[in-house]
């Protein structure tokens, strides 16, 4: 066999091996199997909500079928189990994005309130008149709101990396916009509304020369590889268990040690105290300073059994799955007369933000939805993307490992027959 053939049938033996899998992880997901509208369900949402496997499904009953006591309050055994879990779901997370330790590692509600969190006391302890924020125009929301809010308390000022027309960051742009005012940068990792994935080791190399702290959006990145908090050296990093196969309404922020140590709490009640009299409260110590009231521990339980699935496949594994699909998604829709990819960096995630020529994203959302293939439609909460393309929205199909190429050839489909409905 000469070397040609002999890698041939390699590759098609690594093929066959991994068709062989795909079925056996897209079964480890009910929801997948299911159909709407007597079709079956083609999800390709992920971007917005991930779906979950039976083994998160099952930890969340058994939680509550088991162990449902109130984490760190009561010296009963149930109350015992759930505090253990609890914190072994803190070291799983610690251990899964590589942080120093235990204690930088706090359970938010999500992203949108690991920010919020962020922005308030950062903006407490930090932030004065006429301070400035570095942010880039691909923000979602959640990550430009916040800042907002703070900035309007403190009279403070945002500074927008804008992007060119590949969406992607205009990096000389962004070292103009330091200055002696500007007190932290905060991007994303991932654009959840293009696909593009930021160079944030650049980035946060820059901002530390400045001595400038970083906080990483991690909402569109944690689930598509691997993410070393210490190799990229961020200072917060934060991120959504729901998007990551985990529950809804549990969250990470991470924070290195000296910053989470020095910002004040922002909420107060229950389990961030150490002593309260009506005089003086003394606060608990990292990371409970930031855990007040009763915390979401079945999701944090349920976050932590999320990972340890995204272990057991491999996060390589996952981020060559996913390199494929967008591959071919590319070539298939890229393919299709009248479809414009938004979104065109050599630099991305799984996800197609595309428009159809004269046909409005709703339209061509609502059509799909009929085949039985769940995209997003709309601004994406991220409407300044949109303003940078002169668009009210697009139709992005946000791929992960459980899709399949048969599944990105009935999008491709489905998309045709939206164009032939409307010429
Ligand atoms: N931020 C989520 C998305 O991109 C909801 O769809």
């Amino acid at each position: 066999m000469n070397y040609h053939v002999a890698q041939a049938a390699w590759l098609n033996a690594i093929n066959n091996f991994l068709l062989k899998n795909i079925s056996e992880i897209r079964a480890d997901f009910p929801i997948l199997n299911k159909k709407v509208y007597n079709k079956p369900l083609i999800y390709l949402d992920n971007g917005a909500t991930t779906q979950k496997p039976q083994c998160v499904i099952d930890k969340i009953n058994e939680v509550f079928s088991s162990y449902n006591g109130n984490i760190h309050r009561g010296v009963h055994a149930i109350s015992d189990k759930a505090s253990e879990e609890y914190e072994t779901a803190r070291e799983k997370v610690r251990s899964f994005i590589n942080a120093g330790k235990r204690e930088e590692i706090v359970f938010t509600s999500g992203t949108t309130g690991s920010i919020n969190a962020l922005a308030f006391s950062f903006g407490e302890r930090y932030i004065r008149k006429g301070d400035e924020i570095i942010i880039s125009n691909l923000e979602h929301h959640a990550n430009i709101v916040p800042w907002q809010m703070m900035c309007e308390r403190k009279k403070a000022k945002l500074r927008i990396i804008p992007i060119n027309d590949n969406g992607e960051i205009l990096f000389d742009e962004y070292l103009k916009l330091f200055s002696p005012k500007t007190k932290l940068v905060a991007v994303s990792q991932v654009s959840n509304a293009l696909g593009t994935i930021l160079p944030v080791k650049k980035i946060i190399s820059v901002a530390h020369t400045l001595n400038i702290p970083v906080m990483i959006d991690g909402a569109q990145g944690v689930q598509h590889g691997i993410t070393d908090v210490k190799a990229m050296d961020c200072d917060f990093y934060v991120f959504s268990g729901h998007k990551i196969y985990g529950p809804t309404g549990i969250g990470v922020l991470y924070g290195k040690e000296k910053w989470l140590t020095e910002l004040p709490p922002y909420q107060g009640g229950g389990d961030m105290v150490e002593t309260v009299t009506f005089e003086k409260t003394t606060y608990n110590e990292l990371p409970f300073k930031f855990e007040a009231g009763t915390m979401n521990f079945p999701g944090a339980i349920g976050l932590g059994t999320a990972l340890d699935y995204v272990l057991s496949l491999g996060r390589e594994d996952i981020e060559m799955r996913e390199r494929e699909l967008l591959e071919y998604a590319t070539n298939r829709l890229s393919g299709i007369d009248k479809l414009k990819i938004y979104g065109v960096s050599d630099k991305k995630i799984s996800t197609i933000s595309f428009l159809l020529k004269d046909i409005h994203q709703y339209d061509t959302g609502m059509i799909l939805d009929k085949l039985g293939i769940a995209v997003r439609t709309g601004t994406h909460c991220a409407q300044p993307v949109m303003d940078r393309f002169g668009i009210d929205g697009t139709v992005r199909a946000s791929m992960c490992f459980y899709n399949t190429k048969e599944e990105i050839d009935v999008l491709g489909t489905g998309i045709e027959k939206v164009i032939s409905m409307f010429s």
